[in-house]
Protein backbone atom coordinates (compact mmCIF):
# COMPACT_ATOMS: atom_id res chain seq x y z
CA UNK A 1 0.00 0.00 0.00
CA UNK A 2 3.26 1.98 0.80
CA UNK A 3 6.55 1.55 -0.77
CA UNK A 4 8.98 4.17 -0.33
CA UNK A 5 12.58 3.94 -2.18
CA UNK A 6 15.10 6.49 -0.49
CA UNK A 7 12.65 9.03 -0.25
CA UNK A 8 13.78 12.55 0.65
CA UNK A 9 13.47 16.05 0.77
CA UNK A 10 15.64 18.74 1.10
CA UNK A 11 15.17 22.65 2.38
CA UNK A 12 17.95 24.85 1.68
CA UNK A 13 20.91 22.78 2.50
CA UNK A 14 18.62 20.63 4.75
CA UNK A 15 17.72 17.29 4.52
CA UNK A 16 13.92 17.18 6.53
CA UNK A 17 13.94 13.73 5.13
CA UNK A 18 16.87 11.64 4.57
CA UNK A 19 16.39 9.25 2.39
CA UNK A 20 14.24 7.09 3.80
CA UNK A 21 13.01 3.65 2.56
CA UNK A 22 10.01 1.37 4.02
CA UNK A 23 7.17 -0.22 2.85
CA UNK A 24 3.43 -0.85 4.40
CA UNK A 25 1.16 -3.60 3.77
CA UNK A 26 -3.20 -3.91 3.54
CA UNK A 27 -4.61 -3.51 7.05
CA UNK A 28 -1.28 -2.92 8.28
CA UNK A 29 -1.72 0.01 11.13
CA UNK A 30 1.96 1.35 10.97
CA UNK A 31 3.56 4.10 13.47
CA UNK A 32 5.73 6.78 13.07
CA UNK A 33 7.52 7.84 16.08
CA UNK A 34 10.32 10.38 16.70
CA UNK A 35 11.27 13.80 18.10
CA UNK A 36 9.90 16.90 17.04
CA UNK A 37 11.04 18.05 14.07
CA UNK A 38 12.19 14.48 12.96
CA UNK A 39 10.61 14.69 9.68
CA UNK A 40 7.42 13.10 10.11
CA UNK A 41 4.77 14.92 8.90
CA UNK A 42 7.00 16.24 6.31
CA UNK A 43 7.45 12.45 5.33
CA UNK A 44 3.58 12.18 5.10
CA UNK A 45 2.99 14.97 3.06
CA UNK A 46 4.95 13.15 0.44
CA UNK A 47 3.08 10.27 1.38
CA UNK A 48 -0.11 12.58 0.87
CA UNK A 49 0.77 13.99 -2.51
CA UNK A 50 1.48 17.35 -1.06
CA UNK A 51 4.78 17.66 -1.57
CA UNK A 52 7.21 16.49 -4.23
CA UNK A 53 10.22 14.64 -3.16
CA UNK A 54 14.12 15.93 -3.89
CA UNK A 55 14.90 12.67 -4.15
CA UNK A 56 13.93 9.29 -4.50
CA UNK A 57 10.44 7.47 -5.42
CA UNK A 58 7.17 5.85 -3.96
CA UNK A 59 4.29 4.56 -4.67
CA UNK A 60 0.92 5.11 -2.35
CA UNK A 61 -2.18 2.87 -3.00
CA UNK A 62 -0.14 2.12 -6.54
CA UNK A 63 0.12 5.54 -7.28
CA UNK A 64 3.55 7.44 -8.22
CA UNK A 65 4.08 9.68 -5.44
CA UNK A 66 5.54 12.09 -8.15
CA UNK A 67 3.45 11.61 -11.27
CA UNK A 68 -0.22 10.83 -9.52
CA UNK A 69 -0.26 13.65 -6.85
CA UNK A 70 -4.09 13.86 -7.39
CA UNK A 71 -5.25 10.74 -7.64
CA UNK A 72 -3.63 9.93 -4.09
CA UNK A 73 -4.89 13.30 -2.52
CA UNK A 74 -8.04 11.64 -3.64
CA UNK A 75 -8.23 8.44 -2.34
CA UNK A 76 -6.75 8.59 1.29
CA UNK A 77 -7.78 9.53 3.78
CA UNK A 78 -5.83 12.72 5.72
CA UNK A 79 -5.94 14.17 9.07
CA UNK A 80 -3.58 16.30 9.99
CA UNK A 81 -1.83 18.20 13.16
CA UNK A 82 -4.04 21.04 12.21
CA UNK A 83 -7.13 19.42 11.03
CA UNK A 84 -9.21 21.83 8.93
CA UNK A 85 -12.62 22.19 9.58
CA UNK A 86 -15.04 25.00 8.74
CA UNK A 87 -15.53 26.55 11.84
CA UNK A 88 -18.72 28.50 10.98
CA UNK A 89 -20.05 25.49 9.80
CA UNK A 90 -22.51 22.74 11.92
CA UNK A 91 -21.47 19.34 12.45
CA UNK A 92 -22.96 17.77 9.62
CA UNK A 93 -22.30 20.59 7.15
CA UNK A 94 -18.88 19.56 7.71
CA UNK A 95 -19.32 16.00 7.15
CA UNK A 96 -21.66 17.07 3.90
CA UNK A 97 -19.19 19.43 2.96
CA UNK A 98 -16.47 16.78 2.70
CA UNK A 99 -18.73 14.03 1.55
CA UNK A 100 -19.44 16.21 -1.73
CA UNK A 101 -15.54 17.29 -2.27
CA UNK A 102 -14.91 13.56 -2.20
CA UNK A 103 -18.00 12.88 -4.99
CA UNK A 104 -19.37 10.12 -2.06
CA UNK A 105 -22.57 8.14 -3.16
CA UNK A 106 -25.49 8.87 -1.30
CA UNK A 107 -24.06 11.41 1.18
CA UNK A 108 -26.72 11.52 3.36
CA UNK A 109 -26.88 8.43 4.29
CA UNK A 110 -22.83 8.00 4.78
CA UNK A 111 -22.96 10.75 7.03
CA UNK A 112 -25.65 9.46 9.54
CA UNK A 113 -23.70 6.36 9.81
CA UNK A 114 -20.37 8.65 10.68
CA UNK A 115 -22.64 10.37 13.51
CA UNK A 116 -23.93 7.45 14.89
CA UNK A 117 -20.56 5.45 14.56
CA UNK A 118 -18.43 8.52 16.08
CA UNK A 119 -21.62 9.37 18.70
CA UNK A 120 -22.32 13.03 16.71
CA UNK A 121 -25.98 13.04 17.36
CA UNK A 122 -26.64 15.79 19.94
CA UNK A 123 -23.74 18.09 18.33
CA UNK A 124 -24.63 17.60 14.57
CA UNK A 125 -26.27 20.71 14.45
CA UNK A 126 -23.60 22.81 16.26
CA UNK A 127 -21.12 24.59 15.20
CA UNK A 128 -17.68 23.27 14.80
CA UNK A 129 -16.23 26.57 16.55
CA UNK A 130 -18.96 25.92 20.20
CA UNK A 131 -16.83 22.62 20.33
CA UNK A 132 -14.19 20.96 22.58
CA UNK A 133 -11.24 19.59 21.17
CA UNK A 134 -12.06 15.57 21.76
CA UNK A 135 -15.36 16.01 19.67
CA UNK A 136 -13.84 17.94 17.22
CA UNK A 137 -11.11 15.56 16.68
CA UNK A 138 -14.33 13.31 16.15
CA UNK A 139 -15.66 14.82 13.64
CA UNK A 140 -12.06 15.76 12.28
CA UNK A 141 -12.21 11.90 12.10
CA UNK A 142 -15.55 11.04 10.30
CA UNK A 143 -14.34 14.00 7.66
CA UNK A 144 -11.07 11.68 6.62
CA UNK A 145 -13.24 8.78 7.09
CA UNK A 146 -16.22 10.01 4.56
CA UNK A 147 -15.59 8.72 1.36
CA UNK A 148 -14.04 5.15 3.05
CA UNK A 149 -10.37 5.61 1.75
CA UNK A 150 -8.13 2.43 1.35
CA UNK A 151 -5.38 4.24 3.40
CA UNK A 152 -5.87 6.09 6.12
CA UNK A 153 -2.94 8.70 7.59
CA UNK A 154 -3.42 10.17 11.02
CA UNK A 155 -0.59 12.94 12.21
CA UNK A 156 -0.93 13.45 15.43
CA UNK A 157 -4.75 13.21 15.06
CA UNK A 158 -5.09 12.37 19.00
CA UNK A 159 -2.83 15.02 20.39
CA UNK A 160 -4.44 16.55 23.38
CA UNK A 161 -7.36 14.38 23.26
CA UNK A 162 -9.40 12.82 26.47
CA UNK A 163 -8.64 9.40 27.06
CA UNK A 164 -12.54 8.51 25.81
CA UNK A 165 -11.14 9.79 22.72
CA UNK A 166 -8.56 8.07 21.90
CA UNK A 167 -9.98 5.21 22.74
CA UNK A 168 -12.94 5.65 20.24
CA UNK A 169 -10.24 6.12 17.67
CA UNK A 170 -8.26 2.96 18.25
CA UNK A 171 -11.17 1.03 18.65
CA UNK A 172 -12.42 2.32 15.42
CA UNK A 173 -8.76 1.98 13.87
CA UNK A 174 -8.48 -1.62 14.93
CA UNK A 175 -12.03 -1.78 13.33
CA UNK A 176 -10.85 -0.69 9.94
CA UNK A 177 -7.88 -2.53 9.74
CA UNK A 178 -9.33 -5.92 10.39
CA UNK A 179 -11.69 -5.00 6.88
CA UNK A 180 -8.52 -3.83 5.17
CA UNK A 181 -8.05 -0.03 5.41
CA UNK A 182 -3.94 0.50 5.74
CA UNK A 183 -3.31 3.20 8.31
CA UNK A 184 -0.26 5.22 8.93
CA UNK A 185 -0.20 7.60 12.21
CA UNK A 186 2.24 9.81 14.02
CA UNK A 187 2.05 9.83 17.59
CA UNK A 188 3.92 11.11 20.66
CA UNK A 189 1.77 8.61 22.89
CA UNK A 190 3.93 5.54 23.41
CA UNK A 191 0.91 3.77 24.88
CA UNK A 192 -0.53 4.57 20.89
CA UNK A 193 2.76 3.50 19.38
CA UNK A 194 2.14 -0.09 21.44
CA UNK A 195 -0.91 -0.78 19.53
CA UNK A 196 0.28 -0.42 16.22
CA UNK A 197 1.72 -4.11 14.20
CA UNK A 198 4.78 -1.99 13.24
CA UNK A 199 6.51 1.26 13.96
CA UNK A 200 9.68 3.50 12.57
CA UNK A 201 11.82 5.33 14.50
CA UNK A 202 12.94 8.63 12.64
CA UNK A 203 15.76 10.54 13.93
CA UNK A 204 16.70 14.15 12.17
CA UNK A 205 14.85 12.72 9.05
CA UNK A 206 16.65 9.25 9.13
CA UNK A 207 15.05 6.00 9.58
CA UNK A 208 16.97 4.65 12.33
CA UNK A 209 15.09 1.45 13.88
CA UNK A 210 11.77 -0.26 12.44
CA UNK A 211 9.86 -3.39 13.37
CA UNK A 212 6.98 -4.68 15.74
CA UNK A 213 7.03 -3.40 19.18
CA UNK A 214 7.90 -6.64 20.65
CA UNK A 215 11.02 -6.99 18.46
CA UNK A 216 12.25 -4.00 19.32
CA UNK A 217 11.81 -4.25 22.86
CA UNK A 218 13.68 -7.66 22.50
CA UNK A 219 16.63 -5.79 20.68
CA UNK A 220 17.08 -3.55 23.25
CA UNK A 221 17.26 -5.84 26.35
CA UNK A 222 19.71 -7.94 25.15
CA UNK A 223 21.70 -5.09 25.34
CA UNK A 224 21.08 -3.89 28.46
CA UNK A 225 20.15 -7.03 30.18
CA UNK A 226 16.95 -5.39 31.40
CA UNK A 227 13.60 -5.44 30.56
CA UNK A 228 12.52 -2.97 28.05
CA UNK A 229 9.70 -0.63 27.80
CA UNK A 230 9.14 1.25 24.59
CA UNK A 231 10.13 4.55 25.62
CA UNK A 232 13.47 2.61 26.80
CA UNK A 233 13.26 1.69 23.32
CA UNK A 234 12.97 5.25 22.17
CA UNK A 235 15.91 6.38 24.10
CA UNK A 236 18.03 3.79 23.27
CA UNK A 237 18.10 4.09 19.66
CA UNK A 238 18.36 8.03 19.51
CA UNK A 239 21.17 7.79 22.39
CA UNK A 240 22.88 5.66 19.65
CA UNK A 241 22.33 8.11 16.79
CA UNK A 242 24.05 10.41 19.19
CA UNK A 243 26.94 8.95 20.46
CA UNK A 244 28.15 7.19 16.60
N1 LIG B 1 8.23 24.16 4.34
C1 LIG B 1 9.32 24.08 5.09
N2 LIG B 1 10.39 24.87 4.86
C2 LIG B 1 11.52 24.79 5.60
N3 LIG B 1 11.68 23.91 6.62
C3 LIG B 1 10.65 23.10 6.90
C4 LIG B 1 9.43 23.13 6.16
N4 LIG B 1 8.59 22.18 6.66
C5 LIG B 1 9.27 21.60 7.67
N5 LIG B 1 10.49 22.14 7.82
C6 LIG B 1 11.52 21.72 8.80
O1 LIG B 1 11.75 20.34 8.63
C7 LIG B 1 11.97 19.70 9.88
C8 LIG B 1 11.02 18.56 10.05
O2 LIG B 1 9.73 19.07 10.28
P1 LIG B 1 8.45 18.15 10.45
O3 LIG B 1 7.30 19.06 10.60
O4 LIG B 1 8.41 17.16 9.36
O5 LIG B 1 8.76 17.41 11.83
P2 LIG B 1 7.82 16.49 12.72
O6 LIG B 1 8.56 15.23 12.96
O7 LIG B 1 6.48 16.38 12.10
O8 LIG B 1 7.73 17.30 14.09
P3 LIG B 1 6.52 17.45 15.15
O9 LIG B 1 6.62 16.25 16.07
O10 LIG B 1 6.84 18.72 15.87
O11 LIG B 1 5.24 17.51 14.40
C9 LIG B 1 11.83 20.78 10.94
O12 LIG B 1 13.13 21.23 11.28
C10 LIG B 1 11.05 21.87 10.24
O13 LIG B 1 11.35 23.14 10.76
MG1 LIG C 1 4.61 16.88 12.66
Amino acid sequence: MIELDSLAKRFGSFWAVDHVSLSVGKGEIYGLLGANGAGKTTLIRMICGVLTPTAGKGQVLGLDLRREQLKIRQQIGYMSQKFSLYRDLTVEENLLFYARIYGVDRPKERIASLIDQFSLHQVKKQLVSALGTGVRQRVAFGCALVHQPALLILDEATSGADLFTRRLFWEHLYQLAEKGTTILVTTHYMDEAERCHRIALLNRGKLIAEGKVSELKKGVQKENREKSSLEDVFFYYMNKKREA
